[in-house]
């Protein structure tokens, strides 16, 4: 195959991969509602009025006490919900057909109204609904595979956008093809019609690229060989200090619990659910009953919180406990060896350090991450580093004197001795 054909082929590839691309764009953005705002701070105040007013009973793709909100805008026309979402009970008191049905589909619950709403904002709250339409949540077990991947709607950059811009580089892939190919012919031709040309040389025009050729070239084995070399050095380098480390261990839960949607979504406190972190040197899991605080009532009828129920034994048709109880199984994430002592309430109501220094932004993580290396070094390093918090701390006022007010890191109360950690 001469290099110019090679080109060629290059381009068509190309030129249909851009094709391929540009219609799956166009095609998502057709089936869309075209009036709703799709602008990034519209859709933002959308989901915080959204959060506000509406999430206590609907979610976007489920059933709460109302109906999920998916593709409303496809059910109904706009005017008609912008109505029916600032005063429902007026919609279905004039005896609007669908608005009667969904009531008493409903049991007659009462959706309350929200005529405080301009109707701009519900626009942004439709806008929000149809954005989280578009972009549904990633199914439960694929949220295992990556733990921080495409988060649940917001944030990230669209799939849309991510097609353009492909398909953008591939279309200056090709325009560079067709320039360097055009130069080819043009200066083949030129060279051609020399005709002082030597016969090596116009061999050398016209020669083709071989493929074959250019694989067995040394230059080629030397390059895979070298590259081979450095990735191998550089994984057992990288193992040799890991040795026992198991930052980034990840295993999935026996039941689907999210920090993101708990703690990060509807904003519970971790102390909520980790009893001991302020009293204690276990920060606790929590028992089944804490998740019962909240479960006896919503998602009864998910099956991730059937498990919860299996586990205490509770029948959420009848409201009755029976006594076949064993616990649910959470697989540890984070595990010191036996050797070494760390005490939760000493570095979080001592220390004052946040949750997030040592575990992550555990409020955006779907399954929860071992997010530092938790070696002796890491401990070890920011004990140099640390301020300890001496004001409105009594027990450090002597210290504080004898340091003539200085500053006191964790090294000087000696949290560097062996026996601290040790037992
Ligand atoms: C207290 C619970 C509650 C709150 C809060 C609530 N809704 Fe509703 N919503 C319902 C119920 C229940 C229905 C079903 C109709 C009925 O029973 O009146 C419903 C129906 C709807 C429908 C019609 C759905 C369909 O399938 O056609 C829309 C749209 C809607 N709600 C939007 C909203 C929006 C937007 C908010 C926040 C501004 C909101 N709702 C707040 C309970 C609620
Ligand atoms: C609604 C209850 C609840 C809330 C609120 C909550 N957690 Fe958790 N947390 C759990 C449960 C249940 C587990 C065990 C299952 C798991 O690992 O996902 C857990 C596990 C963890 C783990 C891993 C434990 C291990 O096995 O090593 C860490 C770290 C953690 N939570 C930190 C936090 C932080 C930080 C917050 C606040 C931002 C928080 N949690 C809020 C219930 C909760
Ligand atoms: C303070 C209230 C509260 C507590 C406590 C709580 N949850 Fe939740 N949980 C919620 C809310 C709200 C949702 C979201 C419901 C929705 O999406 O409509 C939820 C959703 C879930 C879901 C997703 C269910 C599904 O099918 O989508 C799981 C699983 C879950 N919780 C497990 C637990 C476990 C396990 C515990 C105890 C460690 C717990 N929750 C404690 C409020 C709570
Ligand atoms: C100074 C670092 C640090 C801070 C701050 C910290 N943790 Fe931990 N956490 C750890 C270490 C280290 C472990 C492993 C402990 C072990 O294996 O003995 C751990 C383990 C846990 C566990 C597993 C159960 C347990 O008690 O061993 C939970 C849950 C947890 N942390 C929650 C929290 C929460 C919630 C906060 C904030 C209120 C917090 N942690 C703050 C370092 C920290
Ligand atoms: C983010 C910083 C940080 C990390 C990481 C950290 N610590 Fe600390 N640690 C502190 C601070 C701050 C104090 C001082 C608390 C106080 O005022 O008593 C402290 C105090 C201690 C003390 C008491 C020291 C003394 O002299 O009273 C022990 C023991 C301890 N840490 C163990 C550990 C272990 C074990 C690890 C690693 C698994 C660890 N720490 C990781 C910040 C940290
Ligand atoms: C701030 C807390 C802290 C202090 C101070 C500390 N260690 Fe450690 N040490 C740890 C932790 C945590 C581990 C476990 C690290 C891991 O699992 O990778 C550890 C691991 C070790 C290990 C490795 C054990 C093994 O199985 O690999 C040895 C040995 C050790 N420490 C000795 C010491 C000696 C000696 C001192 C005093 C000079 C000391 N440590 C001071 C926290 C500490």
């Amino acid at each position: 195959m001469s290099l110019k054909t090679y080109i060629t082929r290059l381009s068509l590839i190309a030129f249909l991969l851009v094709n391929i691309l540009s219609l799956t764009s166009i095609n998502s953005a057709y089936s869309q509602a075209a009036e709703l705002p799709t602008e990034e701070a519209a859709i933002s105040e959308g989901q915080t009025l959204f959060k506000n007013n509406c999430m206590q009973c609907h979610a976007v793709h489920e059933v709460v006490v109302g109906p999920a909100l998916k593709n409303v805008y496809e059910r109904r026309e706009i005017p008609w919900l912008i109505n029916f979402i600032k005063n429902s009970q007026k919609v279905i008191a004039s005896g609007d057909e669908y608005a009667v049905n969904l009531y008493n589909e409903y049991g007659k619950a009462v959706m309350p109204a929200h005529d405080f709403l301009e109707d701009k904002q519900i626009l942004n709250i439709l806008g929000y609904i149809k954005q989280q339409t578009d972009n549904p949540p990633v199914e439960e077990t694929a949220t295992t595979a990556g733990g921080e991947g495409a988060p649940a709607g917001g944030g990230g950059i669209p799939q849309e956008y991510l097609y353009l811009i492909i398909a953008g580089f591939v279309i200056v892939l090709v325009l560079i093809l067709v320039v360097l190919s055009m130069i080819i012919t043009v200066l083949t031709k030129f060279v051609n019609n020399k005709e002082d040309l030597e016969e090596a040389d116009k061999e050398y025009v016209n020669q083709t690229f071989n493929l074959n050729k250019f694989v067995r070239s040394n230059g080629f084995l030397f390059f895979i060989i070298f590259l081979f070399t450095i990735i191998v050095v550089k994984n057992v380098v990288d193992g040799l200090y890991t040795v026992g480390v198991q930052q980034g261990y990840q295993p999935t839960q026996p039941i689907a619990f999210s920090h993101e949607l708990h703690a990060g979504q509807y904003e519970i406190e971790c102390q909520y659910c980790h009893t001991g972190v302020m009293i204690s040197k276990s920060a606790n899991i929590p028992s089944a009953n804490i998740c019962m605080n909240c479960h006896s009532a919503i998602k009864t009828e998910s099956k991730q919180i059937a498990k919860i129920y299996a586990a205490i034994d509770y029948d959420p048709e009848t409201g009755e406990y029976g006594d076949n109880t064993k616990p649910i199984e959470w697989i540890r994430v984070h595990n010191l060896p036996d050797l070494a002592y760390f005490n939760h309430s000493q570095h979080v109501n001592v220390g004052q350090i946040e949750c997030q220094t040592c575990h992550g932004p555990i409020e955006e993580m779907a399954v929860v991450k071992q997010w530092n290396t938790l070696t002796m070094g890491w401990c070890i390093n920011c004990h140099r580093e640390t301020q300890v918090q001496t004001k409105g701390n009594d027990y450090y006022n002597d210290l504080v004197k004898a340091h003539d007010g200085g500053e006191l890191k964790v090294v000087d109360i000696g949290g560097l001795e062996c026996s601290k950690c040790h037992y």
